[in-house]
């Protein structure tokens, strides 16, 4: 294998981190001039060929409808790359041999029978891994599959990427595993959540198993709730076709925060392999109450947002985004999740959503009980809290109450614990499709989710969608750029309960 980029067993990048290169691999990017190519997969490659992750002797090919050659195609990304990965170091001696490794072929997959271009532009070697990242519609993913199988591309060492959400529904996910199945065995594929390679959320497994001090107060005996949240502040962009037949139960719920909640949630896996971390979250799927039509307007909240203001600007409202003129569908969500097992009865788990929020900010907060009997007589405690900063700005940060200095009796401040990323580490941190890929490469599977899992996601939300329809659930309105919409407030009162403010 030569690397040459950089040089040895292990490469620093210039900022710092060391990275273990991957074997010379191949990766067809199907949707290769959409909107994921551009912004996320191919800058991430660039990045890890940068780092000395990447060899020489790889090679990546991009396939969609359009018609281009190879040095129009070429010429195409490094736009992007400089629309889309701002602020990157950008070497154009070293992008110049990174291109070297960039082909395209021009397939249209649900009309053309001929997919042979496909083969010639790759090595045709057997015993090179081989990847084909579907950044395409879920619908497509099986006849993509099949036309694979069809032009004998698929050999052992080929593994399939399905990008996010993974159907519509229970029913629609379970097809597409069938049909992507019948070409792909289970560990040959990647159903990608690119939640689970941000270092933050990586760093929950950390802070929950490599430090004794949590597990036992990790339970109903200590914890009094806990709040999921990924407020964003942009709106949906160019995106309202996908957007307005999904909504941000399917768009978000199903997949990033039910990880995140699974990851909170879950027993200690006996070691991080696959399999053993995903047979935990499953339990924590199989373990949420379901949401009914009786019990629907209790514990979901829907809305959408208007127009507004966000960090100063004047921004439309959804349906002026997305183009139409009556939409119902919700741009933020509000949860009550309840984990029916003996760790977390008792404990609801509130997960909330957003778009045109007033900022952008994910987090997990613990929230945990009072002390039992105070001492302090009249003077208020507040009880621990522990917040987990997912983005930006990654931190925990762990609440207590400390006395004040100064005569005037015993007055209680909260003051935080702060261990804040940027104070302790001034690497980059890589985007979680950089590492999400190199995993893929690599045959590692912990971070990607197995097929029972997907499938139960849905299960739990379907459950939610049937309740909003069959009881004709509102889809509430709040400005862009607020905290969404006041019945969110109300229904975290209604069970005596607040939304932290960070
Ligand atoms: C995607 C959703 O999966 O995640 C988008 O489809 C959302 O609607 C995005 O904006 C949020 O990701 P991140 O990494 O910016 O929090």
């Amino acid at each position: 294998m030569t690397i040459s980029n950089k040089k040895s067993e292990s490469n620093e990048s210039s900022s710092g981190s060391t990275f273990v290169p991957v074997e010379p691999f191949e990766i067809v990017v199907f949707g290769g001039t959409g909107d994921l190519a551009r912004r996320k997969l191919l800058p991430s490659l660039y990045h890890r060929y940068r780092d000395g992750q990447i060899s020489d002797d790889s090679r990546i090919v991009g396939v969609s409808r359009s018609q281009h050659s190879r040095a129009e195609y070429q010429e195409l990304i490094e736009k992007y790359y400089h629309e889309f990965a701002k602020g990157e170091e950008f070497d154009p001696k070293l992008w110049a041999k990174f291109i070297k490794l960039v082909d395209y072929v021009s397939i249209d997959v649900m009309a053309d029978k001929d997919w042979s271009a496909l083969g010639k532009a790759l090595s045709g070697k057997s015993d090179l891994i081989r990847v084909f990242y579907l950044a395409m519609p879920p619908r497509m993913f099986a006849d993509i599959c099949d036309g694979l199988k069809t032009a004998d591309l698929v050999h052992e060492k080929s593994r399939v990427v399905l990008e996010k959400p993974l159907g519509t529904d229970y029913d629609s996910a379970r097809e597409i595993n069938e049909g992507v199945g019948r070409v792909f065995k289970e560990n040959n594929i990647y159903r990608i959540d690119h939640y689970l390679g941000k270092e933050t959320v990586q760093n929950l497994l950390v802070l929950r198993f490599g430090n004794i001090l949590l597990e036992p107060l990790w339970s109903n005996q200590a914890i009094d709730h806990i709040e999921i949240t990924a407020a964003e502040s942009i709106g949906v962009g160019g995106r309202g076709s996908y957007y307005d037949g999904a909504g941000a139960l399917r768009d978000m719920v199903q997949n990033h925060l039910l990880q995140l909640l699974c990851l909170t949630a879950m027993e200690a896996p006996s070691s991080l392999d696959a399999n053993d971390v995903r047979t935990e979250k499953i339990k924590v799927l199989r373990a949420l109450r379901p949401i009914t039509p009786g019990s629907v307007k209790r514990k979901t909240v829907r809305g959408q947002y208007a127009r507004g203001k966000v960090d100063g600007e004047a921004v439309t409202d959804y349906m002026s985004d997305v183009d139409v003129t009556e939409s119902s569908t919700e741009t933020y969500v509000a949860i009550k999740a309840e984990v029916d097992n003996w760790r977390w009865a008792g404990v609801p788990i509130y997960l909330r959503t957003g778009k045109r929020m007033s900022s952008r900010r994910s987090e997990i907060v613990i929230q945990f009980k009072s002390v039992p009997h105070s001492i302090f007589g009249d003077t208020p405690v507040n009880p621990n809290k522990l917040v987990i900063r997912l983005q930006p700005d990654e931190a925990v940060k762990l609440w207590f109450e400390v006395k004040e200095p100064g005569a005037g009796g015993m007055r209680l401040k909260t003051l935080p614990l702060n261990l804040s990323y940027a104070d302790n580490f001034t690497v980059r941190y890589p985007d979680a499709y950089e590492r999400l890929l190199m995993d893929v490469v690599r045959g590692n599977l912990s971070l990607f989710m197995r097929r029972d899992e997907v499938e139960s996601a849905w299960k739990w939300v379907d459950g939610i969608l049937e309740a909003w329809e069959q009881s004709e659930q509102r889809t509430e309105l709040y400005a862009a750029g607020s905290e969404g919409p006041a019945e969110a407030d109300d229904m975290l009162s209604g069970y005596g309960h607040k939304w932290s403010e960070g």
